[in-house]
């Protein structure tokens, strides 16, 4: 099929043909004949890099086009939001048929907001929690969606996040039955089932743009699944490093997924010291500003010196500890080619494009603490393969296993290379994660009666497989707690959510979350400080990620735990019986986790976080994220509960949280440019408030060693001081930027 003969407007051909499409690959092809353009809901599994995102665009822009109606994309990571917003993006110099031009949005984050903005935009993307968030706040234009995009649908399996999309989707489903459905997966094993839940066809395929080659590593020869074989030259004596470099020189870049963060630092650190003796001078050059643009991003840490260094050859490592700033500029450097060999975690594994000639999975198992080793799914091994050989980068793509023998080599080949994929299973079945779903499900108004609830929830994927009776025998003890704790009432048979249960669905914090919320306000302590409230929040189910102790610390923690006793808003377990109470470590956690808050809330920095709390900044981040929420949902808390005299402190705590500084220096913080070291910096010379700096001389800012000629004049020109333009000048003239005052700070 090609793109000239699709039936789409003119101005959506033109601009595929100038970006390079003008034949349609057979599963687009396929999902079109299905009834895509027509409003038919479609299942497309097909294999990774066979252009389903491209499908999605085309049914988007007919609904947009043709029938002026609002299309929302649902992505499961922000990252991979910002990828689909930038290939939209094109397109948003057409124009509609009431003449105005496409308006296209980026929504995630924030989930305490109906948004009704977004009701102006014909292309909404989102993630799927903003999505349950914009839902609970009932926004009004989402009942405007005639076209709903569920990307990387396959996710339905995943216990964490398969649910939320679950629920948005049967929502959504409900919200207006004639919705069109587009869902996209991976290759699964029931896309039948799926396509069945949701009214669809399920177009399923194995075909791939570009040839991907897996195969299982052993003895110097690679064997792929297509009964050729590849010699690998034996460099180095291990293949995970031999691997790479033949196919270095063959032209491409190479992605090895490791198991652990730890492996993948080392991986990468192996790989710098075996490229450092080959680069060229000009590869040197541009790999040197690379590092040092590592190096002038955030704060510097153990970890990101680590990164910079290796970058400076053209390696590097990927994974959930890095500063997202430090993330961004691999990833980027990755795609851009100048660094070669790029050993990653899995979080780099999902959807994304990037230029991956060879890509080695390094571990086939995991470990989970009190589950032992397990091996990966064979879902998830595809989607590492699938990185490799993507069509905008490269002709061909390699995914390798490795095998220590010939036995394994079989057995990897058998599990996975020649494996189907497991069938996806609904995980919303279970009560603690079905509880948040039944509040907002009454909350909005979807249910007012058990029947409804029980009506709403026999459409979800979970009843479709297992039954409706299945979820039911759940709903009688979540019912019965949310009543308990005043979030829904009975009015005869008629349910309805308390302003309390009503705050909590649209705060989009787990109903557990705000109970020990609720109850540590009203509880307070004999001695109420900032640890109180980080301990509070420590406590909840949505603390992410929650900082376990380390060996060896458990002593230490108690005995804070104990100097602190009086400050904690709750009960605590006795410490003699600390270690009869299996409990007692999820408390040390608590009190580790609020530790490393009060730590950042003190200045202090990301590198003596990680050396004392053994705590990357890519957590530390994750961490502040989600304790600004939390005590955002405190303070709305707080008020509702009206308690009065809580809003101050709660209010500051969290601005110091979003910031990690101290309260003297907020004031100065609200300046472009100026992160918690330069206002520190700027508080230490004197100025205290952006008054003094309105009347300061350009000299005093930029005698700070942190601060260069080009920020003084941007903080001057915000603080609406006096600029003479002889005096910059001259300034600049004389002074130079130093890698100190070049610092980004986020
Ligand atoms: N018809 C086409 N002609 C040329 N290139 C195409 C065509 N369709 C898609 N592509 C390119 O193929 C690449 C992969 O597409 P896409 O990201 O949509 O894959 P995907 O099927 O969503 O894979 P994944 O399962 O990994 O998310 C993109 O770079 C895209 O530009
Ligand atoms: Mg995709």
């Amino acid at each position: 099929m090609r793109v000239e003969d699709l039936p789409i407007s003119d101005q959506v051909k033109h601009i595929l043909t100038e970006n390079g499409y003008d034949t349609l690959y057979p599963p687009q092809a396929d999902a079109i004949s299905a009834g895509a353009l027509l409003g038919k809901n479609v299942v497309l599994a097909s294999p990774t890099a066979s252009g389903k995102t491209l499908v999605a665009e085309l049914a988007v822009l007919k609904k947009v086009l043709d029938e002026q109606a609002k299309a929302l994309y649902l992505t499961p990571l922000r990252a991979l939001a910002s990828e689909k917003y930038e290939e939209f993006r094109k397109y948003s110099k057409l124009e509609k048929q009431d003449g105005h031009r496409v308006r296209i949005a980026i929504t995630s984050g924030d989930y305490d907001r109906s948004d009704e903005h977004l009701g102006s935009y014909d292309i909404v993307i989102a993630t799927n929690e903003k999505a349950d968030s914009l839902l609970r706040h009932r926004a009004k234009w989402v009942s405007d969606v005639a076209l709903v995009v569920a990307d990387e649908v396959h996710l339905l399996n995943e216990a964490d996040r398969g649910p939320t999309l679950e629920v948005v989707m049967t929502r959504l489903r409900k919200l207006n039955p004639k919705i069109q459905l587009l869902a996209l997966s991976a290759t699964v094993r029931n896309a039948a089932e799926v396509a069945d839940w949701i009214g669809a066809s399920a177009v399923t395929t194995e075909w791939r743009p570009v040839p991907l080659k897996e195969g299982v590593y052993c003895e110097n020869e690679i064997h792929f699944r297509d009964g050729s074989s590849k010699t690998i030259q034996p460099i180095t004596g291990n293949p995970i490093m031999d691997m790479p470099l033949q196919t270095i020189k063959e032209g491409g870049q190479a992605l090895l997924f490791t198991e652990t963060r730890r492996s993948a630092v080392e991986t990468g650190r192996r790989a710098a010291a075996i490229l450092s003796r080959a680069a060229s001078p000009s590869e040197k050059r541009s790999c040197g500003l690379l590092a040092q643009r590592i190096r002038t991003s955030g704060e510097k840490t153990r970890l990101s010196e680590m990164l910079a260094d290796q970058v400076a050859h053209g390696a590097g490592f990927h994974h959930a500890g890095l500063h997202n700033a430090h993330r961004k500029i691999v990833e980027d450097a990755f795609r851009e080619g100048k660094i070669k060999i790029l050993a990653a975690t899995p979080t780099l594994a999902a959807g994304v494009n990037l230029p991956a000639r060879l890509v080695v999975i390094t571990s086939h198992e995991r470990y989970e603490a009190g589950y032992g080793r397990y091996p990966i799914s064979v879902l998830e091994y595809k989607q590492f393969c699938g990185r490799a050989g993507r069509p905008k980068y490269d002709e061909y793509g390699e995914a390798v296993l490795i095998a220590r023998t010939e036995d394994e080599r079989e057995v990897l080949f058998e599990n996975y290379v020649v494996a189907e994929p497991e069938r996806l299973w609904s995980k919303l079945g279970v009560e603690k994660v079905l509880r948040p779903h039944v509040l907002s499900t009454i909350a909005t108004g979807f249910a007012n009666t058990e029947e409804g609830l029980r009506d709403f929830f026999s459409s979800t994927f979970y009843a479709y497989q297992y039954g409706p009776r299945a979820i039911g025998s759940r709903m009688g003890d979540i019912l019965a707690y949310l009543a308990k704790e005043e979030m829904i009432e009975y009015d005869r048979h008629e349910l309805r959510a308390t302003r309390f249960g009503q705050r909590v669905s649209e705060l989009y914090v787990d109903p557990v979350s705000a109970v020990i919320i609720k109850d540590g306000l009203y509880r307070r302590a004999a001695d109420l400080t900032d640890f109180s409230f980080l301990h509070l929040i420590a406590r909840t189910p949505d603390i992410a990620p929650r900082i376990y102790p380390r060996r060896g610390e458990d002593e230490k923690l108690a005995a804070m735990a104990a100097e602190r006793a009086e400050q904690f808003m709750c009960e605590t377990p006795d410490e003699l019986a600390g270690s009869f109470d299996p409990g007692y470590e999820d408390f040390l956690a608590e009190v580790k986790t609020a530790a490393v808050l009060l730590d950042w809330i003190q200045e202090t920095s990301e590198d003596a976080i990680l050396n004392t709390h053994r705590v990357e900044p890519g957590d530390v981040m994750r961490l502040v994220q989600i304790s600004n929420w939390l005590l955002y949902s405190a303070y709305e808390l707080a008020e509702l509960f009206g308690h009065k005299d809580l809003r101050k402190p709660l209010g500051q705590l969290r601005l110091r949280v979003e910031k990690g500084a101290m309260a003297d220096v907020i004031p100065l913080l609200s300046l472009q440019g100026v992160g918690r070291i330069r206002a520190r910096a700027l508080h230490n010379a004197g100025f205290r408030t952006i008054e003094d700096i309105r009347k300061a001389s350009p000299s005093d800012l930029t005698a700070i060693p942190l601060i260069g000629t080009k920020l003084a004049k941007k903080i001057m020109e915000q603080a609406g001081g006096l600029i003479k333009s002889e005096e910059w000048e001259e300034l600049s003239a004389t002074r130079e930027e130093t890698e100190q005052s070049l610092l980004t700070e986020y």
